[in-house]
C-alpha cells in the first residue's frame, strides 16, 4: 500500500489526533492494562489479520532465522499460561525461561522485558488473567536449521542477553529515568531500531541509531538527537507522533510502528514526554538511514 493510502486508512479507522490516556482504575488490573499497552503485547500474540482472539496467538513473525508464531498467551488452563504462577510469569519476562526451564527465542522482546519491575510484572500478569481465555492450540515455529534447536539458546544468552530490572540513574532528573524505563523495558523501542550483531543481539554502540535491515526487512530511523536522528524534529513533532503516528511530513508510519503506536497513543502525556526526555538524553550518533528528509509539506 501505498504511504498516502496507508495516512488514509489509518487515519479514518483507527487513530485520532485527539487520542486519550486510557482511564486505568488503580488496583492490580488497571496498572497492569497501562503496562500492558505501553509493552505492546497484544501485537505479536494476536493474529489481528485473521481476526484472532486477543492473545489467543497464531500471529506469524516472519525474520531471518524463521518464521515465529506467538503462543497463546490468554489464562486458559490447556492452551494458554492460567497455571502459571506469578514466579512462572516473572522468570518468562526477567530471564526469558518457560515454566519447565526451557530458554525462549528473542523473537519475544525479553531481552527488553528483563528490565520491567516485578510489580509491573505482577500487575501486567493480573490483567491478562483477567481477559477472556481462548482454547486455541499453538502451532510450531517454522525455522531454519540449525534454529529450530531451542538447546543453543543457552549460549546466545550468554553472549547476548543481561537479564535484571531497569536500575534509575541518580545523577539524572526523573523524567529522564521513567523515559527510560519506558523506552528500554516497556516499549522496548531498541529492538527494532538498532542494528543487530552477526549473531542477531542489538548492537549497543549503535543503540537507538536506526537500522536499514529492522524487522520484516523494514528500515527503522535514527531515534537519537544526532541530526540524521530526531535532531531536527521539535518536541512537539515526537508527541504528535507518539499519538497519532503521523510524521512531520505529513506521512504516515506503517503496521509495524502502528502497533507500537496504538500502545503510545495511550499513555499519559507526562509519560509520552518522558520518552522525549529520554530521547533527548542519549548520546547522539551520525546514522543517515534512507534518504534524508525533505522536510515537511510535500503532502498537504
Ligand atoms: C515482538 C513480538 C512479541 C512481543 C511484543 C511480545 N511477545 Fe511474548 N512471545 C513472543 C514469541 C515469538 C514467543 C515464543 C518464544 C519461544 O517459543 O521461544 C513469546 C512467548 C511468550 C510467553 C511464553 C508463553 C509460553 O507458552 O511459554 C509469554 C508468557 C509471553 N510471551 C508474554 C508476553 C507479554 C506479557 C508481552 C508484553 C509485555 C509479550 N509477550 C510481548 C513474541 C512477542
Ligand atoms: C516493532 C518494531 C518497532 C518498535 C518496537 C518501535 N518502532 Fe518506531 N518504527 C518502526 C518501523 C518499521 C518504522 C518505519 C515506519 C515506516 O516507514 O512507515 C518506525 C518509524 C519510527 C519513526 C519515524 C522515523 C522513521 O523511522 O522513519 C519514529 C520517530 C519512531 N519509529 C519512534 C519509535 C519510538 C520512540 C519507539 C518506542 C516508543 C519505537 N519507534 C518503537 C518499528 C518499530
Amino acid at each position: 500500500m501505498s504511504r498516502m493510502c496507508r495516512l488514509m486508512a489509518v487515519t479514518a479507522i483507527t487513530l485520532s489526533p485527539f487520542a486519550v490516556a486510557i482511564a486505568q482504575t488503580d488496583d492490580a488490573v488497571g496498572r497492569g492494562e497501562y503496562i500492558f499497552h505501553a509493552a505492546g503485547c497484544a501485537g505479536c500474540h494476536t493474529d489481528k489479520r485473521n481476526d484472532g482472539e486477543l492473545l489467543a496467538g497464531g500471529r506469524a513473525i516472519d525474520t531471518p532465522f524463521g518464521t515465529f508464531f506467538g503462543p497463546n498467551i490468554t489464562a486458559h488452563p490447556e492452551q494458554g499460561i492460567g497455571t502459571w504462577s506469578d514466579q512462572d510469569f516473572i522468570r518468562a519476562l526477567r530471564d526469558g525461561k518457560s515454566p519447565d526451564g526451557s530458554h525462549y527465542y528473542p523473537s519475544f522482546p525479553y531481552t527488553s522485558f528483563t528490565k520491567m519491575t516485578d510489580a509491573d510484572m505482577r500487575d501486567l500478569k493480573a490483567y491478562i488473567f483477567s481477559l477472556p481465555v481462548s482454547d486455541r492450540p499453538n502451532q510450531p515455529h517454522d525455522l531454519g536449521f540449525p534454529f529450530g534447536i531451542r538447546a543453543l539458546l543457552g549460549g546466545w544468552k550468554m553472549a547476548n542477553f543481561n537479564a535484571g530490572a531497569f536500575v534509575p540513574d541518580p545523577a539524572v532528573p526523573d523524567d529522564v529515568n521513567r523515559g527510560a524505563y519506558l523506552v528500554e523495558a516497556l516499549t522496548h523501542c531498541a529492538e527494532c531500531h538498532s542494528p543487530r550483531t552477526r549473531l542477531g543481539g542489538i548492537d549497543q554502540d549503535m543503540f537507538l541509531a536506526g537500522t536499514e535491515d529492522g524487522p520484516e526487512g523494514e528500515l527503522t530511523g535514527n531515534l537519537t538527537p544526532h541530526e540524521t536522528g530526531l535532531g531536527d524534529w521539535s518536541d512537539g513533532d515526537v508527541l504528535f507522533m507518539l499519538r497519532t503516528g503521523i510524521l512531520p511530513d505529513g506521512d504516515v508510519v506503517g503496521s509495524l510502528m502502528g502497533e507500537v503506536i496504538d500502545g503510545t497513543s495511550k499513555l499519559t502525556e507526562a509519560d509520552q514526554r518522558a520518552i522525549i526526555a529520554y530521547l533527548r538524553s542519549i548520546p547522539p550518533i551520525d546514522n543517515q538511514i534512507g534518504e534524508p528528509s525533505t522536510g515537511g509539506g510535500d503532502i498537504f
